[in-house]
């Protein structure tokens, strides 16, 4: 059982009558994401702000909890990742968005001057306790430990965390490989800054993120999740040079082009050890090919360095190193409109994703194939899995006016291949973490 597992927050996945109940609070009036069985829509421009039920359900849910009203709130998106994966720990470079998926927490400071965390999540049945001032990481991970952990870091950069409590919502899916992790990390960093009323430098925000997901849910993760859930920018996806954390917002305002995210719902758990095992295998490979990361070398080095080298470790350098020179090219084409040639580089990656790094899953695989026979006049770009893998999304890049086609599509065939029911949702590139005002506006 993972730590994800436990973490039951609503989700609205599988409603039918998803696109009412995400009808934003200024966006009034315009569609939400399509959810499978009821369509895709092309997705006009205008940025989805916090829908009025998730904020509703979250400030019921603390009134209810705690006998009084919250006093901030605080909002951090997932992500989906266009290409270069399982290259931020390698020093390379990632193109990940943040996505109209967020997980929302509202919070109070402690009336009662107890240093004590009261945490309930919608979905869990109690809430949770714990102090603010003794945080050592646990033997046994649990949901709240991802809050502990951002709870440490910002006692260790020298703030003096109060009591509170809290009260969170999420519609980011857990276990589909779109970062619900840090989506409630940086949202709990930010109702942080909010209650102590000191905004953190953001890059810093999202390595104290990361230092919680590693030390305290044991998964030594790359920055690109908690990066892009602090700077993600709505119309942009964000070039990231993982070695020097040099960010590139990338515009993605072109209306014609819908980013489809089709989730396998076959749970991924980063705890299962997969991770950290390639984690492992990659720094072995740079070790033998006399570099101190995989960013250092080109790919005809690792060919030729092949005959010497053990199978497994050629095949995850290759994935690595190859994936590294792909992602700036697909940046480059995505600016500039060609997403024929994004498209071939998204199917190049999840070529060596499935077949050099082997995170891949049937059903990821599936997705994928099933996408590329709607290529051409089908709309299709391409596709690819997205995240870490062993289950979770596939990312399609595609026509919008072809886009609830391509959802049927994949929607049908998946069902009656695998007799599995996909959750298939477009997203347009949103915000990163952002106060939200508690009457509506964030
Ligand atoms: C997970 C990690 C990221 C990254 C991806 C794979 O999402 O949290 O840091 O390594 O897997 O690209």
């Amino acid at each position: 059982m993972g730590i994800e597992d436990d973490w039951r927050v609503i989700t609205r996945d599988n409603r039918r009558d998803g696109a009412a109940a995400v009808a934003g609070i200024r966006g009034a009036g315009f569609r939400g994401p399509g959810i499978s069985g009821g369509g895709v829509e092309a997705r006009p421009m205008c940025m989805r702000s916090i829908p009025r039920m998730q904020l509703e359900q979250a400030i019921e849910l603390f009134t209810r909890h705690f006998g009084r009203a919250p006093a901030c709130a605080a909002a951090a998106p997932g992500r989906v990742n266009l290409i270069g994966e399982h290259v931020d720990y390698n020093d390379g470079f990632v193109l990940p968005m943040a996505i109209e998926r967020q997980t929302l927490i509202v919070a109070a400071p402690r009336s009662d001057g107890h240093r004590l965390g009261g945490i309930i999540s919608a979905g869990q049945p109690e809430p949770v306790s714990f102090s603010t001032e003794e945080l050592t990481p646990p033997e046994q991970p649990t949901w709240v430990d991802y809050i502990r952990g951002v709870v440490a870091g910002f006692a260790e950069a020298g703030h003096e965390v109060p009591g509170f409590e809290a009260a969170i919502v999420s519609d980011v899916p857990v276990g589909g490989g779109l970062s619900s992790s840090a989506a409630l990390e940086v949202a709990a960093a930010t109702t942080l800054e909010s209650l102590l009323g000191r905004p953190l430098d953001p890059v810093k925000k999202a390595l104290l993120c990361q230092q919680a997901e590693h030390r305290f849910a044991r998964v030594p993760c790359g920055i690109m999740d908690q990066f892009i859930s602090v700077l993600g920018r709505a119309g942009h996806a964000l070039l990231l040079d993982c070695r020097s954390l040099e960010p590139r917002h990338v515009a993605m305002t072109d209306e014609g082009v819908t980013v489809l995210i089709a989730n396998t719902n076959c749970k991924h758990e980063l705890t299962g050890g997969e991770y950290a095992e390639r984690r492992a295998q990659c720094e072995a490979a740079a070790r033998a090919l006399g570099v101190a990361s995989l960013r250092d070398i080109d790919v005809n080095t690792v060919i030729a360095a092949k005959p010497r080298l053990e199978p497994l470790v050629f095949r995850r350098a290759y994935h690595v190193v190859s994936e590294i020179e792909r992602t700036p090219r697909a940046a480059a084409m995505l600016e500039a409109g060609d997403y024929e040639g994004f498209g071939r580089l998204m199917l190049d990656s999840h070529a060596t994703l499935r077949d050099a790094f082997e995170v891949s899953t049937q059903e990821l695989d599936l997705l994928v194939e099933l996408a590329e026979q709607r290529m051409g006049e089908g709309g299709v770009y391409g596709a690819r899995m997205t995240g870490a893998g062993f289950g979770g999304c596939t990312v399609t890049l595609v026509r919008s006016d072809k886009a609830h086609s391509v959802e049927r599509y994949l929607y049908t065939h998946y069902l009656e291949q695998t007799g599995i029911e996909p959750t298939i949702f477009a997203t347009r590139p949103a915000d990163g973490a952002r106060l939200v005002d508690l009457g509506g506006s964030s």
